[in-house]
């Protein structure tokens, strides 16, 4: 087990950082001059309040106490998960009980997550409070999301081990006759037995001309000898998801095989060189497309580089040729250059990397060359 695994941090007090995370929220609720921030977003409830229930409204008003808005299903789990917060349980309707807490309260001009909350649900609020106006304030979460802390870090960090340690252990069982689907099971079973909590996603493992699309189901499809697989996975652990791709061989490989995969590893390492702070999130992104230019196959790297990781699978911010933002220190992200070719196949390699001020840390390690399992 690797040496931050078993350290413990000084035992912060439970709650600190839900605390400081709500008061920098009220204090953009002054700056915008919102009455109250109406949360409504799952991994943005989780965050302020580390609610994990499926449904449940935060309400951070400008002034006052925060107030998580749950059904009665949720009361144990919430006062167990959020004791920090205020917790409001309503029996019927959410609406008529947050409107009667904003009439109470005065609050009239409400911050919230357009994006997210639909027209009918805003109409069904506006009715019960009068002369309640709505203000976009989506994104701000997620922008405070985009850098974590120590805490959040050991969470994704453990959460990338755990997926290692499976992986490890499914590797060595592949051979020609192993049918994808049932190899995506046992993987995801393999996650949940190295201690987390669920897969990230639906794993994906894609093998011979199904590797050819990037988000491929798993079928009943068995391997062959000669085949490229690509198995994508993850866990969740406390909530946070880990995200790798490995692409493997089946038994005996071709020299060009060998080749796409020492162009994508190349691609990978020199697009993770650019990820540090300061430098802008696209630039990374641009990077692998320039050294797959040079072998002219950058009409088959068909996505973009990568994409953070934490409470949600995909989240801010993203590397793409259209991302604005600068990464920062703390930003979690994955690193996964592809190469796809219809009828023939596709690799992809995909690592987490953490950035830090002069260069990002590899959070996890893809071989350099492709391993090649089942060999007779
Ligand atoms: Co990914």
């Amino acid at each position: 087990m690797p040496h931050y695994l078993k350290t413990r941090p000084g035992t912060a007090k439970a709650g600190q950082h839900f605390a400081k995370r709500l008061q920098a929220l009220q204090q953009q609720a002054r700056a915008h001059a919102w009455d109250a921030l109406w949360v409504v977003q799952a991994a943005n409830r989780r965050y302020t309040t580390g609610f994990s229930g499926s449904t449940g409204w935060v309400l951070i008003p400008a002034h006052g106490k925060p107030l998580l808005l749950i059904d009665g299903r949720y009361q144990e789990q919430a006062r167990q998960e959020s004791p920090h917060v205020s917790q409001v349980v309503y029996s019927q309707d959410p609406f008529v009980c947050l409107g009667a807490y904003l009439r109470r309260r005065r609050l009239r001009i409400l911050g919230f997550e357009d994006e997210q909350v639909s027209v009918g649900s805003w109409k069904r609020l506006q009715k019960q409070v009068a002369g309640l106006r709505g203000k976009s304030a989506s994104g701000c979460i997620e922008a405070m999301r985009m850098c974590k802390d120590f805490v959040e870090c050991r969470h994704i960090k453990k959460a990338v081990f755990i997926a290692e340690k499976a992986f490890a252990c499914v590797l060595p069982t592949l051979k020609p006759g192993r049918r994808e689907i049932e190899v995506a099971v046992q993987l995801e079973n393999a996650m949940i037995s190295a201690g987390g909590q669920g897969a990230a996603f639906p794993t994906i493992v894609a093998s011979g001309p199904n590797a050819s699309m990037p988000h491929a189901k798993p079928t009943q499809r068995r391997f062959r000898a000669g085949d490229l697989v690509v198995l994508d996975f993850g866990c969740i652990y406390k909530g946070y998801h880990s995200d790798l791709t490995r692409t493997i061989g089946i038994a005996r490989m071709t020299n060009k095989q060998r080749e796409m995969y020492k162009l994508v590893k190349k691609a990978q390492v020199f697009a993770q060189k650019e990820l540090f702070s300061g430098r802008f999130a696209s630039e990374a992104d641009e990077k692998a497309r320039e050294i797959f230019k040079k072998d002219k196959m950058d009409q088959y790297f068909v996505h973009s580089l990568g994409h953070g990781i934490g409470l949600e699978i995909h989240e801010a911010p993203k590397l793409s040729q259209v991302s604005k933002e600068r990464l920062e220190k703390g930003m979690v992200v994955t690193c996964e250059p592809g190469l796809y070719f219809p009828k023939w196949g596709g690799l992809r390699i995909e690592d987490d990397v953490l950035v830090e001020a002069g260069k990002a840390i590899w959070l996890s390690r893809s071989p350099g060359e492709i391993p090649i399992i089942g060999r007779k």
